[in-house]
């Protein structure tokens, strides 16, 4: 065991989300829903199975229907029990948090991911901590970042999750530059955010886990604007190559990309056939509009 326990987890949400407008013009993007869950709730289960103890929140104005959410809401759970609905009881208690478990902090200008991750750090301290980005639903087995947190406590250093994507994509993400290649986790020798077409050095993308060391924060206080004039917080992990270890994760599951229409759409899809009360109804419907679909062409 090389490593501290990973107890704190950062959940920036501050995005306005200009994707999903108009809906997100009055609720915030991660309240958006994959069936019935909101997208922060999947997060949320993720950095729970994970072992993480402390939910920090990086937030922005118009995003209080997320503090709503995790809070104890006593006039519905005291209509449910009075009308004996147990199981929705028993539903409502992924939402609720204990008191002390979940911080609130505001990033109040829009600078990019590092600045958001930044603006958490006296909530942080000098200890290891995740970073979860709501946006990548990641579907699996064992949830992707209980499998990061195994394999960190084994290598220490910083762990970044990692995903082969086509290389026409790779300018839509943070790339790693592969060093040694020991199948499921890969050391870095660079990493690049959203490298220029036809430049990337390799088609290893980051996905929005993180695993990172305190320096990382360190490095945050003096990281110039990068892409697209943004605090990035690929290249304050980029700083700590050389100086301490930065590993990619090949997670094994499924990744959604829930920050496009195209990606939140397929995994309610994903979502709704992987839903036991769902399935059968779901899936004939389906069926059906693709026969239709072919019918018309
Ligand atoms: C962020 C990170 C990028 C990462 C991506 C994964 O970019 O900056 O390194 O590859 O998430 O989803 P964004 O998609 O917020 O532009």
């Amino acid at each position: 065991m090389k490593s501290k326990k990973v107890l704190k987890a950062v959940f920036p949400v501050a995005g306005l989300g200009t994707r999903f407008l108009p809906a997100t013009k009055s609720i915030p993007k991660e309240i958006m829903t994959l069936v019935d869950r909101p997208l922060i709730q999947y997060a949320i289960d993720e950095a729970r199975a994970a072992g993480i103890k402390e939910f920090i929140f990086v937030t922005s104005r118009g995003k209080s229907a997320l503090e709503d959410y995790f809070d104890y809401a006593p006039e519905l759970e005291s209509e449910l029990r009075k009308k004996g609905k147990t199981d929705l009881l028993e539903v409502l208690k992924d939402t609720n948090m204990d008191s002390g478990a979940i911080a609130y902090v505001r990033q109040n200008r829009p600078m990019g991911l590092g600045h958001a991750v930044w603006c958490a750090r006296r909530l942080i301290g000098n200890e290891p901590f995740a970073v979860l980005l709501p946006d990548d639903v990641i579907a699996a087995e064992k949830p992707c970042l209980q499998q990061m947190v195994e394999a960190y406590a084994e290598t220490g250093g910083n762990m970044v999750a990692a995903m082969e994507v086509p290389p026409e994509k790779a300018s839509s993400y943070g790339v790693l530059d592969i060093g040694s290649d020991m199948g499921s986790i890969v050391e870095a020798k660079g990493m690049v955010e959203k490298p220029p077409a036809g430049t990337a050095p390799s088609n290893l993308a980051v996905i929005g886990r993180y695993i990172l060391s305190p320096q990382v924060l360190t490095n945050l206080n003096k990281i110039k604007q990068g892409a697209g004039g943004e605090i990035q917080l690929t290249d304050a992990i980029a700083e700590e190559i050389g100086k301490s270890k930065v590993y990619g994760y090949r997670f094994r599951g499924q990744r959604y990309d829930c920050g496009s229409k195209a990606g939140f759409l397929q995994a309610t899809v994903a979502f709704g056939l992987s839903r036991p009360d769902l399935r059968d109804e779901f899936s004939a419907y389906l069926h059906d509009m693709v026969a239709l679909q072919k019918a018309a062409q």
